[in-house]
């Protein structure tokens, strides 16, 4: 029997649980705040950990306190046979919860498997409800793959389907209320993301981001009023509200207006094996290496505390001095 080892705790006292994994960086559409519209520079296949070397990962940090896991892209479901590695990490004795963020173009084709799989939930990223809006969005046609999608989750049992949709000024204001309406409608809570500086283009501007408090303003003067959820997790990243008669939730993360670092458990490996303390962090760690190298479990779960120990106090985006990472998100993971 392994001794138990120190949680995964950094300088600020946070404990870190929660790892996020992005399987790939293609994609198969293009939104404008994540990726440039043409000529995009994919890894090489070569280059991706492989799903053993995911796996002997998770197990390596499911002794320091790891228990919640999310597959990211790119798009995920891009990457062959992700209900695979599904599986596998599902088995892992400690993993108490597996979630997918997908765009949910391919969701129809295989959510089924996934949840055979023993995936629980699902974020679907969708920032419009109109098929033009969608388009302008994300370059690509796809909008109604997405809904298709969203219906063969729930047909497959997914019960925790939660849409996320990011909020642009000037934008997406004229989807605030569809998509008010479509959470009392389908039960599905729809999150609202703040635009982040991790576009391609590097077009971010403080002026683009739609802030929470608007969007509460506009959908509880447009539909009814919104009201915190009793009781949320205070450390959520998200903050939840629902509609006062209690039917519909709303999710923000409000990473701009009121930014969670302080709670912020979570660190990543990108789809190339590097290990990453923050999304908007300037320095990585070489995993891959390490894993192909065949270094010792030691020196590996040593290279992830010196990780987490290097982590910063938060993102410094509403600074001066905040430096946009010179990767954009689709390479970083979401
Ligand atoms: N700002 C905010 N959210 C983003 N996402 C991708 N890029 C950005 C950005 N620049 C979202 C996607 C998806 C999740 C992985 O992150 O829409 O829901
Ligand atoms: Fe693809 Fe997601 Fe990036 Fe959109 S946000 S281009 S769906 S990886």
């Amino acid at each position: 029997m392994d001794l138990p080892q120190l949680p995964l705790i950094d300088t600020f006292g946070r404990s870190h649980n929660n790892l996020r994994i992005s399987v790939t960086d293609r994609c198969n559409i293009r939104c404008f705040y994540c990726m440039p519209a043409e000529n995009v520079q994919f890894m090489d296949r070569a280059d991706l950990l492989t799903y053993e070397e995911i796996e002997r990962f998770v197990r390596l940090v499911v002794p320091l306190g790891v228990n919640k896991l999310r597959l990211t892209g790119g798009e995920p479901l891009v990457r062959k046979d992700l209900h695979r590695l599904v599986a596998a990490l599902a088995q892992i004795d400690g993993i108490e919860d597996i979630g997918i963020t997908t765009n949910g173009i391919l969701l129809a084709d295989q959510a089924a498997d996934l949840y055979a799989a023993g995936l629980r939930r699902l974020n679907v990223s969708l920032d419009a409800l109109n098929a033009e809006k969608f388009k302008q969005i994300t370059r690509r046609e796809g909008y109604e793959k997405v809904l298709e999608g969203i219906a063969a989750a729930e047909q497959a049992g997914f019960q925790q389907i939660k849409i996320n949709a990011v909020s642009v000024r000037g934008l997406t204001e004229e989807e605030l209320i569809p998509f008010g309406h479509f959470a009392r409608q389908t039960g599905h809570e729809v999150r609202f993301i703040e635009y982040m500086p991790l576009d391609a283009d590097n077009a971010w501007e403080r002026d683009k981001v739609l802030f929470a408090q608007e969007i509460i303003d506009l959908i509880s003067a447009g539909i009814r009023p919104l009201v915190p959820v009793p009781n949320s997790d205070p450390r959520a990243p998200a903050v939840d509200y629902q509609f006062d008669d209690g039917i519909g939730q709303i999710g923000f993360i409000a990473s701009i207006s009121r930014p969670f670092c302080e709670n912020c458990n979570r660190f990543r490996i990108t789809a190339d094996g590097k290990l990453r303390n923050c999304l908007f962090s300037l320095e990585e760690t070489d995993l891959r290496g390490l894993l192909r190298n065949h270094a010792p479990d030691e020196i590996i779960q040593q290279a992830v505390r010196d990780s987490i120990d290097a982590k910063w106090e938060g993102h410094e985006i509403n600074t001066a001095r905040f430096i946009q990472p010179n990767r954009p998100m689709y390479s970083i993971g979401g």
